[in-house]
C-alpha cells in the first residue's frame, strides 16, 4: 500500500561547492509526488551525510499528505545527498501521526528504514526489544526492524548482511529500505510478498515500489524475485537470496515514459484516466493480430495444446478487476462453451475451490500485487491448475509468480479508483476468448474477425461517449445532496452496474448498490421510493432475445413506484423513452461489448458528483491504490 523511493546518485568529491551536491530529498520527493496514489496518510524522507565520514542520518516525516511534508521541507530542508529514502504511508500499525510515519530509526539514529507491508510476528520481536531494555518511539512494526538491523549491523558490521539475517526472522510481507550512517553512498532493501524494483540510470540507481517512481529519470528497470535483498550504489546493483546465495534480477524496459504518468491538464488523474480509456483499449488490441487477422497471443507463453484441454476457466480478483471478470464471463461462455465461474480472490483461497490440471485460473489485477489475488494464485497453483495473469504492471508478483501473463497496455493508473484498467482487462478477456474460440475450433475465421473488427471500433465510440459529456456532468451536479442510488442491469449490465455503484460509493462516499434487474422483484424494489435516482443500463434492442424488452418492464416497475429512472441506452432505442426522466445515451455496439461504452457515463457521473461535494477524487478516503494486505 505504501510508497517506496531510493536514490543513489555519484557523490560530489569533498571539494565541490555545495551547490554541486545532488538533491538526493529532491529527486525522492519527485518518485513520492508520483508515488502518494498508493497510500496518503504520512510521508518522510530520509537522507545520508554525504563524504566518507557518514556524519549522520537527517529525518523529516509529517502526518496527512505529501503537502505536509513539503512544507515542512521548505522550512527546514534536508542537506544535500547523494543518498536518500523517502516513504508514503499507508497506516497499517499505529495512527496517521508524525511519530509514526517513516522513516523509523534505531536506537543509536545510524539506522534509517523504511518499509511497505506488514510484519506479522512484529509483536513477540517487539517484547523481545522491550525486555532488552529498547525503548520505543511509534508504535509502528517497522520500528522494530530498525532496531534489529541496528543490532545486527553491530554484529557484522555490513548492512546487507544485517538485513539478510533481519529477513530471515521476519514473518509476513514487506518492502524494506534501509540505510546506515557508517555507508554513505549505499541503500540496501528487501522483498517478500510486496513489490521492489530496482531502477537503473547513468552514475545513478533507484529503488523503487513501482516504476513511476523513478520513470523520470530512466526507463531502465529491474525485477527483483521473492525472498530476495538488494544493494545499490550510484554504479552497481546487488542481489542476493534472502539465504545469502548470489541471484540476478530479470531487466526490463518500461515502455511508458514520464508524461504518461502525469494529470497532461486534466483537473484530476481520474479525469484523465477516463478520458485515457479509448488509447488503453486501442493500446490493448495493437499487434495481437497477424496479417491474416488471426489473433496471436504467443506472449502468453501457454501451449495452445494445453488451452483446448482445459475444461474450467475459474476468474479470481477484487473490486473493479472482479467485476472485468464477471463481463468476460459472459462473452467467454458464450464464444467458448467453456464454463467460467468467477470469484473473489479472498473468498476462492479460503474455501477448498475444486481446481486441477484441466482448470485455467485467471487472475486480473491492474496493480499485480494485491494480496488477496497473490494467495489465491499461490493456492490455484498448489492445487495443479494453470494460472494465466491479466495484469497492467510489469514486474509486478502476480504475473512473476503465474505460468502465464497477458498484459493490458491502459499505461499507469495513477488515480486510486481504476477507470481505463477496467476498459483494458475486459479487453484483454475479450481478446482471451477469442484466441480461445479460435484455437479450440468453437468459432470459424470469420465470425472472429467480425468481433474484433467490433473490438477496434470500440475506441472511437468510447472517444464519443467523452466527446458528448455535458448531459451527465450536468446531472451529476444537480444530484450533488442525494444520499442514495442503486444501480440496475441485466447480463452484462449487471457487472456494469456494479461497477458503476462502486465509483459512486468510493469517489463520492454515497450510498450505492448495483443489482440484477431480474432479482429486484425478490427484494430489493421495498427499497423504491418516490424520488429514489436508479440507473438503468439498457442493452442493445438488437441484442439477445427477450433481454431488453424484460429490462424495459423492470423500468415501468419502478417508475410505478416513484423512482427517478436515468437510463443508458444506445442510440436508436426509443423504447425507453416514455420510461425513462434521462436518458444518457451511447453509440450502438453488440451487447457483449456494450460494458465498454456504458461504463464511461457511470465513472464520469461519480466523478462530477465528488467533485461538485469538493472531494479529492485521485485520493478518496481510506482507499489506497495496491491493497497489499489480506
Ligand atoms: C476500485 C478499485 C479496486 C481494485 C481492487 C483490485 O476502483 O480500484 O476495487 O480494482 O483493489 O486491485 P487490482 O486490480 O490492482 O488487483
Amino acid at each position: 500500500m505504501c510508497g517506496i523511493v531510493g536514490f543513489v546518485g555519484t557523490p560530489p568529491s569533498s571539494s565541490a561547492p555545495v551547490g554541486d551536491h545532488p538533491d538526493g530529498a529532491g529527486v525522492v520527493l519527485d518518485g513520492l509526488r508520483r508515488l502518494e496514489y498508493r497510500g496518503y496518510d504520512s510521508a518522510g524522507i530520509a537522507v545520508l551525510a554525504d563524504g566518507a565520514s557518514g556524519a549522520g542520518i537527517a529525518v523529516r516525516k509529517r502526518a496527512g499528505k505529501l503537502a505536509n511534508l513539503e512544507k515542512c521541507l521548505a522550512d527546514d530542508p534536508l542537506p544535500p545527498s547523494a543518498t536518500a529514502v523517502g516513504h508514503t504511508r499507508w497506516a497499517t500499525h499505529g495512527a496517521p501521526t508524525d511519530e509514526n510515519a517513516h522513516p523509523h530509526l534505531d536506537a543509536t539514529g545510524r539506522v534509517a528504514v523504511i518499509h511497505n507491508g506488514i510484519v506479522e510476528n512484529f509483536a513477540g520481536l517487539k517484547a523481545e526489544l522491550l525486555a532488552d531494555g529498547v525503548v520505543f518511539a511509534s508504535e509502528t512494526d517497522t520500528e522494530v526492524v530498525a532496531h534489529l538491523l541496528g543490532r545486527a549491523h553491530e554484529e557484522t558490521g555490513d548492512l546487507t548482511e544485517a538485513m539478510l539475517q533481519v529477513c530471515r526472522r521476519l514473518e509476513g510481507a514487506f518492502t524494506l529500505l534501509a540505510v546506515h550512517a557508517g555507508t554513505p553512498g549505499t541503500i540496501v532493501g528487501a522483498r517478500r510478498n510486496s513489490p521492489l524494483v530496482v531502477g537503473l540510470g547513468e552514475g545513478a540507481n533507484y529503488l523503487g515500489s513501482d516504476v513511476t517512481a523513478f520513470i523520470s529519470s530512466t526507463r531502465e528497470a529491474m525485477e527483483l524475485g521473492q525472498d530476495q535483498v538488494v544493494t545499490i550504489t550510484a554504479d552497481d546493483v546487488e542481489v542476493r537470496c534472502f539465504d545469502g546465495s548470489p541471484a540476478q534480477g530479470r531487466r526490463f524496459h518500461v515502455d511508458w515514459d514520464a508524461a504518461a504518468a502525469e494529470k497532461g491538464g486534466y483537473p484530476s488523474f481520474m479525469a484523465k484516466e477516463i478520458h485515457d480509456q479509448p488509447r488503453a483499449i486501442a493500446d490493448t488490441l495493437l499487434g495481437r493480430t497477424d496479417a491474416a487477422g488471426h489473433l496471436v497471443l504467443d506472449e502468453m507463453k501457454l501451449d495452445e495444446s494445453e488451452l483446448r484441454s482445459i475444461d474450467k476457466i475459474v476468474v479470481i480478483s477484487c473490486g473493479t478487476s472482479a467485476y472485468a471478470g464477471q463481463v468476460a464471463k459472459y462473452a467467454v461462455e458464450h464464444w467458448c462453451r467453456i464454463p467460467v465461474e468467477v470469484e473473489y480472490a479472498h473468498e476462492f483461497r479460503y474455501r477448498d475451490p475444486v481446481v486441477n490440471q484441466r482448470t485455467l485460473v485467471v487472475a486480473i489485477s491492474q496493480s499485480g500485487e494485491t494480496m488477496d489475488t497473490i494467495m489465491a494464485v499461490r493456492h490455484a497453483r498448489e492445487q495443479g491448475a494453470r494460472v494465466l495473469a491479466i495484469c497492467n504492471t510489469h514486474g509486478s508478483t502476480i504475473p512473476r509468480e503465474s505460468d502465464a501473463a497477458l498484459y493490458t497496455h491502459a499505461g499507469p493508473e495513477i488515480a486510486v479508483a481504476s477507470t481505463k484498467a477496467f476498459l483494458a482487462q475486459i479487453t484483454a478477456c475479450y481478446l482471451l476468448g477469442l484466441y480461445l474460440a479460435q484455437i479450440r475450433g468453437n468459432k470459424y475465421a470469420d465470425e472472429i474477425a467480425d468481433v474484433l473488427q467490433q473490438l477496434h471500433e470500440v475506441p472511437a465510440k468510447v472517444q464519443e461517449v467523452l466527446d458528448g459529456l455535458e448531459q451527465v456532468r450536468a446531472l451529476a451536479r444537480s444530484m450533488a445532496d442525494t444520499r442514495s442510488v442503486l444501480f440496475l442491469g441485466r447480463h452484462v449490465g449487471y457487472p456494469v452496474a456494479m461497477e458503476g455503484a462502486l465509483k459512486l460509493k468510493e469517489l463520492a462516499y454515497i450510498h450505492a448498490e448495483g443489482f440484477a434487474a431480474g432479482e429486484l422483484k425478490h427484494g430489493p424494489i421495498a427499497l423504491i421510493e418516490p424520488g429514489q435516482p436508479v440507473f438503468v443500463v439498457v442493452p442493445s434492442p438488437r441484442g439477445r432475445d427477450s433481454l431488453h424488452a424484460k429490462i424495459v418492464s423492470n423500468i415501468q416497475e419502478i417508475r410505478a413506484r416513484g423512482a427517478r429512472t436515468i437510463v443508458i441506452a444506445e442510440d436508436g432505442d426509443t423504447d425507453v423513452e416514455p420510461y425513462a426522466d434521462t436518458v444518457l445515451r451511447v453509440p450502438q455496439t453488440s451487447t457483449l461489448l456494450s460494458p465498454l461504452l456504458t461504463i464511461v457515463p457511470l465513472q464520469v457521473f461519480a466523478c462530477e458528483l465528488a467533485t461538485a461535494k469538493g472531494l479529492d477524487v485521485d485520493q478518496p478516503r481510506n482507499l489506497a491504490k495496491s491493497v497489499t494486505v489480506e
